[in-house]
């Protein structure tokens, strides 16, 4: 749950910010502090009066105001947040926030914000589905930001569709399933994004991974109180605050350093994607074209299965969790893996489905559990099925 934090709440100029007074006095009631920074906009529908009377603090409207000659108000401000949450978040603040622009108080104090980022849109149908906004969300997702799905209703232009700012208790209960903590205390190691298997100095094979979903459930298993290590390959996103990182490039690498991480963790997700084979030799200078020659071979050897190796020797209390990326024969190839790497559960994405899978923002998966029981998930967002096997792995470490 959500408390005892100082929680920096952004309002942006959006009919429904009268939902986040509501919103900041139910944060404050769960015993956070609550500090409001108002955009210029959301002054002319409520006046900072209103919030600093609710939250007892005062509310930062101007970068040029600073009446402590000692600090920077919107430096002090970033470095003291735990949790940045943004609600009602405009179309105009997600495209500043996804483009870097520092052009106010809100603004500015976000972009100094190292603090986890919690965006709640409110906006019309139309101007959601824009595909300015679309992009813009996509960004702030890859940067590692969470973004609440709008509520489709009623919209204050009087006809309904999505776009809608939820309900502050509904936002409540959202924002307290990041906080529970069922992990603290608990090691996980994730793995993420690809493997690159060097042919020469300049060419190597690698694979279409993006790292988001590995990224996102080192994220999720960060939020549930872990001590969460990221062992990372190559990938196209962010990587997250608050985890400790090891970056490798080859699959030798990657089980060296899952190896060392795993012996004295809880549990391991295995979603990077690893090459299976490498070449038998590594060229030390870059291979040439010859006139004589049309055809290059390029002997592979078969990598070690890392889950596998470490599955072997796995403790009782040890959970390991893997993924199957199959195009063709998706359960049938997962159950196999399930058992092959004595793993607890495997996660089974169709990747042959350009929606999901290797670097869509998307994924639909069937979880398989040891004792053969199945669970399909819906189509959702990485985050989303994420915190789904963050939440599983919770269940069988406890
Ligand atoms: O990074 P994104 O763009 O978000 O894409 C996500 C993803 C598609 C990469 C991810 O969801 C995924 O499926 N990751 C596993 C990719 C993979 O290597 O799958 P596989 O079916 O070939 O391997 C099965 C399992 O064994 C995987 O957990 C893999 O990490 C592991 N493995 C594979 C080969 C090997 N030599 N050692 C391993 O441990």
């Amino acid at each position: 749950m959500l408390k005892d934090k100082k929680i920096t709440l952004y309002v942006t100029g959006s009919i429904a910010i009268y939902k986040s007074l509501i919103l900041a006095r139910l944060l404050i009631k769960n015993g956070n502090e609550v500090k409001v920074v108002m955009t210029e906009d959301a002054q002319k529908f409520i006046s900072p009066l209103t919030f600093q009377a609710l939250t007892k603090n005062e509310v930062l409207t101007d970068v040029f105001v600073e009446n402590d000659p000692k600090s920077i108000s919107h430096i002090k401000t970033a470095d003291d947040t735990d949790v940045a949450i943004i609600a009602p978040a405009t179309a105009n603040i997600i495209a500043k926030m996804a483009n870097g622009i520092a052009d106010d108080m809100a603004s500015t104090t976000l972009l100094a914000t190292q603090a986890p980022k919690f965006v709640i849109p409110s906006m019309n149908t139309h101007m959601l589905d824009n595909p300015a906004t679309v992009r813009n969300l996509r960004q702030l997702s890859d940067d590692g930001i969470t973004i609440m799905e709008t509520a489709n209703g009623l919209l204050a232009e009087g006809y309904t569709g999505k776009g809608r700012f939820p309900e502050p208790e509904e936002i409540l209960n959202w924002l307290d399933s990041f906080f529970e903590a069922p992990l603290a205390g608990k090691n996980i190691v994730v793995t993420a994004g690809g493997t690159k298997e060097r042919i020469d100095p300049v060419r190597y094979i690698s694979n279409d991974s993006s790292g988001k979903m590995g990224i996102a459930i080192a994220r999720a298993a960060r939020n549930a109180g872990a001590n969460v290590t990221l062992v990372v390959g190559s990938v196209s996103v962010k990587l997250p605050s608050g985890v400790k990182i090891l970056k490798i490039e080859s699959s030798t690498e990657l089980l060296e350093e899952t190896q060392k991480a795993f012996s004295s963790a809880d549990a391991l997700i295995m979603s990077a994607a690893v090459a299976d084979f490498r070449p038998k030799r590594v060229v030390d200078h870059k291979i040439k074209k010859t006139a004589d020659n049309d055809n290059l071979s390029i002997e592979l050897v078969k990598n070690p299965d890392i889950l596998k190796t470490l599955g072997s020797n796995k403790q009782d209390n040890q959970v390991m969790i893997g993924f199957a990326a199959e195009t063709n024969d998706l359960i049938e190839n997962a159950v196999k893996k399930i058992k092959n790497k004595n793993l607890d559960l495997i996660v089974a994405n169709d990747v042959s489905d350009k929606r999901i899978g290797f670097n869509s923002n998307d994924n639909q998966v069937t979880y398989i559990f040891k004792d053969g029981k199945q669970v399909k998930s819906e189509l959702a967002s990485k985050d989303i099925i994420a915190k789904q096997i963050v939440d599983i792995m919770s269940q069988l470490l406890n």
